[in-house]
């Protein structure tokens, strides 16, 4: 898949784009990232990309025109599936919705900045408005980091076991078995003996039980979904 993240600082983004998962999984084919320098698609001599808010309230607004051109030179390039606006007040990021992402071919991730961005691109450009939570960031850089990341480590062969990403937290809309590894005994610390057992099948019931109990007691809202 290929996601084009638009944005104003393009430098933030590099060392997430690079390293890890995201580095990885494109060195492997599995993902391509694009980061675009918004700055270079305004027509302001001075680079600008903001102006002040009609109505006379306080701080900048992201301006139509260098958006508008920017996601047209992509659009006129290849056919988007999702055209994303990070935003605190846009849908939830969540588990269900990094694995939906993850089926797409290409996505565009706008970050945003200042106030936000002109109402106009909202209405007329974006497809979808994700925030990754209730809290307000200085920008949408690191929502894009943290969505990037979360729908590029889904896609199979993206992590080294296949099956991890399958039981990672939420994936069933429960979180995860505790886990341990060597030694089994740590200064009296003792790994649970189910676990040495190499019976397959008391495992499984055990991690489903660890599964069900500490969703049940840390995020019992998952239940309930
Ligand atoms: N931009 C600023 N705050 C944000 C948030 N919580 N989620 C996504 N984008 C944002």
């Amino acid at each position: 898949m290929r996601i084009d993240i638009i944005t104003v600082l393009p430098e933030m983004l590099e060392p997430f784009t690079t390293q890890s998962i995201l580095g990885r999984a494109q060195k492997k084919g599995l993902a391509e990232i694009h980061v675009h320098n918004l700055r270079d698609y305004t027509t302001d001599k001075h680079r600008r990309v903001d102006d002040y808010p009609f109505g006379g309230f306080a701080g900048m607004v992201m301006q139509c025109q260098p958006i508008d051109d920017c996601i047209a030179a992509l659009k006129a390039e290849r056919d988007y599936d999702e055209i994303i606006y990070t935003s605190p007040d846009g849908e939830q990021f969540s588990q269900p919705m990094a694995n939906e992402l993850s089926l797409k071919k290409n996505i565009i991730i706008l970050c945003g900045h200042y106030k936000g961005i002109d109402h106009r691109i909202r209405e007329h450009l974006i497809t979808r408005e994700v925030s990754i939570g209730d809290y307000v960031l200085t920008g949408g850089e690191l929502a894009a980091a943290v969505m990037a990341d979360a729908i590029v480590r889904v896609l199979p062969g993206a992590i080294g076991d296949e099956q991890s990403a399958l039981s990672d937290c939420f994936q069933d809309n429960m979180l995860s078995a505790p886990v341990y590894t060597r030694p089994a005994d740590y200064k009296g610390w003792l790994v649970p003996d189910v676990l040495l057992s190499g019976h397959e099948a008391k495992i499984k019931e055990w991690e489903l039980n660890q599964m069900i109990e500490r969703t049940r007691k840390l995020r019992p809202d998952l239940l309930n979904e």
